[in-house]
């Protein structure tokens, strides 16, 4: 590929998405956009750089070129561990910290196609159904991808999907089979919300605060500088005694003054100091 053309699809990305491409991934720049512009009726990459820089790109191609750019891997209770500190740990005590409000938030930032949002309503229905029948728990799970929102709206899987990492008791009683695929029941469905927010602007699309937020393999995608930003914002809607997770290899960019490392088991979380 042309050194102009992935300078000017690369500089595209980071600007619209944080995302930072660097030099030598030229070929999956090269073969996700040529799929791209195939689909979209172009000749072939080339043909799609030459009509983006004669007429630039309108909101619908942009976004399909996010879609075509992002990288979406994710799969049901993604690590284990982190899902099971959730359930031996840090759910019991956001339960019993929250316990005059009745209300407890998570966000799922950077959720590509609902697995990891999926997950913890799972856990939450399988582990501490009495906590919500007393409780308003609301799970907002939430991606730059249109394409991505749109099948965790659906919560339909295939078989490969299933596969990875459900276990098969909460196949049976959370899935019913439909064909080759798998749909969510609704029960797991109305605890999650989707909406579509750029991570580079969530404080301006999301007004509250969270007492748990997972941003899993995302900010790797980031420079430095961006993963700066983007923690900051995070830190700053994380409400006080809330946990921070990041993915297993990921450490923080920054630390604050209110940040506790914490390390429950193999995850290593971070908290929000009171
Ligand atoms: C590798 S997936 C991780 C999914 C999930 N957190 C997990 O750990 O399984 C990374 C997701 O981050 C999303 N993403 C990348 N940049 C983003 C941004 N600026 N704002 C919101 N989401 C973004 C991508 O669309 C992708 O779906």
């Amino acid at each position: 590929m042309d050194a102009k053309v992935f300078e000017f699809f690369t500089a595209l990305l980071e600007r619209v998405s944080g995302i930072s491409y660097t030099t030598g991934k030229e070929y999956l720049i090269e073969s996700r956009l040529n799929e791209l512009a195939l689909t979209l009726g172009y000749k072939d990459l080339s043909d799609l750089y030459q009509a983006i820089t004669k007429k630039g790109a309108d909101l619908k191609l942009l976004n399909e070129i996010i879609d075509a750019l992002t990288t979406n891997e994710t799969y049901f209770f993604r690590d284990y561990h982190p899902f099971e500190t959730l359930k031996t740990h840090i759910l019991p005590e956001l339960f019993k910290k929250r316990e005059r409000e009745r209300k407890i938030t998570i966000w799922s930032a950077g959720c590509s196609t609902g697995q990891e949002p999926y997950s913890i309503a799972m856990l939450l229905l399988e582990h501490f159904s009495l906590y919500l029948q007393k409780y308003r728990v609301y799970i907002l799970g939430t991606d730059i991808s249109a394409k991505c929102l749109e099948k965790a709206k659906k919560g339909i899987y295939n078989q490969i999907e299933i596969n990875r990492g459900l276990p098969i008791n909460f196949l049976v009683r959370y899935f019913k089979q439909d064909g080759a695929h798998w749909c969510i029941n609704d029960n797991v469905k109305k605890l999650v919300k989707f909406e579509r927010v750029n991570l580079l602007e969530a404080s301006k699309k999301i007004f509250e605060k969270f007492d748990l937020i997972l941003c899993r393999y995302v900010l790797i995608y980031f420079s430095d500088e961006v993963k700066k930003k983007v923690l900051t914002e995070l830190w700053k809607m994380l409400n006080p005694g809330g946990y921070l997770l990041l993915g297993a290899t990921e450490i923080p960019a920054l630390s604050f003054s209110d940040m506790e490392k914490k390390i429950i088991g193999k995850t290593v979380c971070y908290r929000k100091k009171d």
